[in-house]
């Protein structure tokens, strides 16, 4: 396993490319299970999720190449409905290649998701939309097995939670089914819309992407593409937030100001300057006081929760005290002991932490326990004093692409060493 050896105090100075968005090129993968003809998708990241997501389309029937950063996908025939329960426990939303497969072919055999560290993860919802398609499902030995009419019935249906995946599932599913659908409640956030924009552009007929209220007149097939993966919003966020804790001057390349418009107001609130231009934005922190705000995660344009881990380390070193809320998951926290070995004062009380800011932080030997938890050590390690050790780094690996790398080229000083 791989780990990660940090000399903290240098200042981030310098240009990052920011890669495409993991949380978008899922989805948009799983769609190309959608038409039979040939799907480009280009600035694909090349992370171990997305290696993942590669071998369960392979095993349902898609031929799949990767050349230069693009991938091309292409599904003549549907061969095989069941997603293997050791591929999907290795990424959860790869349980959404359940939508097309129904959508197709009128059948599934999809391993259950699980869990994960930062939370149950259930399904209920989707199980809700699929008794209100009127979709015949039974659960046996860990996988539910569906069978739908074809093509499946059009719904109306509202979300009792505001759910991306459950929002990608809708899409899916309604875009080739009989008449018209309605979601209430859907989610906003820009991977749902760039999913929506992408089935359109296929030959779906999707209205209200970005609104509470999306409606789909559903057709008969859906044509081949070639797309280009939007850049990743959390990895900016990520950078901005680092920048923010070391100190020094970061220009962001090919993003967008607008996905993150919380954040970087929040950032400012901090003491960070932030500048926007047509499509890179400069962050500058010149001045060592770091502000304390309070926050709140919730559903897009809200502050996104998957910033929550990143932004706590800045709380831990800001002169004052914050209070952080994590309203999505309800184990979004395990970044927390491994701050507090860092000489982080934070206490949590059921979904909030409360964080006092102390002026530095200790290297350490840490132990990265998720995705976004990892990203939060890094910064930690960037700002204290000393080295840093974060092990099982491969939680990193599944949703950040080359992070390391970017970070040296601003002056950081990472070593990753494979254990
Ligand atoms: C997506 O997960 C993202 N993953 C998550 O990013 C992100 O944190 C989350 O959306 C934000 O909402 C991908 O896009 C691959 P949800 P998803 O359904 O769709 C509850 C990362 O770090 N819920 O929006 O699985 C659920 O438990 C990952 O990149 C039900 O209760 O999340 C949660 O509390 C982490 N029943 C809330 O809804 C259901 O049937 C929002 O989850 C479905 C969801």
């Amino acid at each position: 396993m791989d780990s990660l050896i940090i000399n903290g105090g240098k200042k981030l100075i310098g240009n990052i490319p920011i890669s495409g968005s993991k949380n978008a090129c899922l989805p948009m993968m799983i769609a190309s299970l959608m038409t039979d003809e040939k799907m480009t998708l280009n600035n694909i990241p090349m992370l171990s999720d997305v290696k993942t997501l590669i071998s369960i389309l392979k095993s349902l029937g898609t031929n799949i190449e990767y050349k230069k950063d693009n991938l091309h996908l292409h599904t003549k025939e549907i061969i095989n409905h069941k997603a293997s329960y050791d591929l999907v426990k290795k990424m959860r939303a790869s349980f959404w290649v359940l939508a097309p497969l129904l959508a197709k072919k009128g059948y599934a055999e999809v391993s259950l998701p699980g869990g994960c560290a930062i939370g149950t993860r259930p399904i209920d919802i989707y199980l809700e939309m699929l008794k209100e398609m009127n979709i015949k499902y039974s659960i046996n030995n860990g996988y539910i097995v569906a069978k739908a009419e074809s093509p499946i019935r059009g719904l109306n249906f509202k979300l009792e939670k505001k759910s991306v995946g459950c929002t990608h599932f809708f899409l899916m599913l309604a875009c080739l089914a009989n008449g018209t659908s309605k979601l209430s409640n859907a989610a906003c956030e820009p991977e749902v819309v760039q999913l929506g924009m992408l089935l359109n552009k296929m030959g779906a007929k999707i209205r209200g992407l970005g609104s509470k209220k999306i409606i789909i007149e559903g057709v008969e097939k859906l044509n081949g593409i070639n797309e280009i993966v939007p850049s990743d919003r959390i990895e900016a966020g990520t950078f901005a937030i680092a920048v923010s804790a070391t100190g020094g001057r970061i220009k962001l390349e090919n993003t967008n100001y607008d996905e993150n418009k919380t954040l970087f107001k929040i950032l400012e609130k901090t003491g960070s300057k932030i500048n926007k231009s047509k499509n890179s934005i400069n962050i500058e922190k010149t001045n060592d006081e770091i502000y304390p705000v309070n926050i709140k995660t919730s559903p897009y344009p809200g502050f996104p929760t998957d910033l929550q881990a990143q932004i706590m380390t800045l709380m831990a070193i800001s002169n004052g005290q914050s209070e952080i809320k994590e309203n999505i998951f309800e184990n979004r926290f395990m970044h927390v002991q491994e701050l507090v070995r860092m000489g982080a004062n934070i206490k949590l009380d059921k979904d909030k932490a409360l964080i006092r800011g102390t002026r530095s932080l200790n290297g350490a030997n840490v132990m990265a326990t998720d995705l976004r938890a990892s990203a939060s050590l890094i910064i930690a390690g960037l700002v204290a004093i000393g080295k840093t050790t974060i092990s099982r780094i491969y939680h990193l690996d599944r949703g950040f692409y080359n992070l390391e790398c970017k970070l040296n080229n601003c002056g950081a000083s990472i070593k990753r060493i494979s254990e």
